[in-house]
């Protein structure tokens, strides 16, 4: 099994972040998923670019950076500054999302989209040769440790057939509830990307959690 992890700091141990990064360095991590919360798009607040941009001098991962905010035009420009090396927007917040998106793209880093567990798949259709990442959420955005809701598995499956019929290079990530026990029946089901959190972060042994997870 060859996916590509991208750890969520969200549950990491903020007063020793760069301990944790260190250790994402030395670990099987593929990426490193930063969620940015503002506390309106999400009933949370993480944290901002200074945060970022202090993570960038010491990740030697690519930063996949999730941005859950109400107006994610105003803030591209910022955290590709701090080092983003994706940008991921939610469809909920976009306005005018194939502007955005050929504008992350315009600045030399992936362009990722971001529907929620409610959003249909079919809203995709006229954007999904654009992007080069399809985020479904599989818990409602805002906290880590929820549990992975069962209805993503035939979403899952639906956006999969809307990428082989559309000819899109698009990747599936997704985010939210996945641990040890669900990872492989997912990559098996057409997932090519997983963010895990909680069940890296809560563990006593980082290390060797990614390096189960990686399979
Ligand atoms: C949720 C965030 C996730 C979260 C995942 O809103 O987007 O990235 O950290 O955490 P777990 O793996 O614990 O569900
Ligand atoms: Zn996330």
């Amino acid at each position: 099994m060859s996916v590509i992890l991208s750890p969520s700091i969200l549950n990491a141990d903020f007063l020793n972040l760069q301990q944790n990064i260190e250790l994402l360095n030395k670990s099987q991590a593929d990426w490193v998923h930063l969620d940015i919360m503002d506390g309106v798009f999400v009933p949370n607040i993480t944290f901002g670019q200074p945060v970022v941009a202090a993570i960038k001098k010491v990740s030697k991962k690519p930063l996949d950076i999730h941005l859950m905010v109400v107006d994610p035009d105003k803030l591209i420009d910022s955290f590709i500054e701090a080092g983003a090396d994706l940008i991921t927007v939610h469809y909920e917040s976009c306005k005018h999302l194939n502007r955005t998106i050929n504008y992350i793209k315009s600045k030399g880093i992936k362009a990722g989209v971001a529907i929620n567990p409610h959003t249909p798949v079919a809203v995709l259709e006229e954007i999904i040769r654009d992007v080069d990442i399809v985020l479904n959420m599989t818990v409602n955005p805002g906290f880590g440790g929820q549990k992975f809701i069962n209805n993503s598995v035939e979403k899952i499956k639906r956006l999969k057939e809307l990428i082989i019929k559309s000819n899109s290079k698009a990747l599936i990530q997704i985010d939210g509830g996945v641990d040890l026990s669900n990872i492989k029946m997912l990559s098996g089901i057409g997932v090519d990307i997983f963010v895990v959190g909680s069940a890296i972060f809560n563990t006593g042994d980082i290390i060797t959690t990614i390096n189960k997870l990686k399979g």
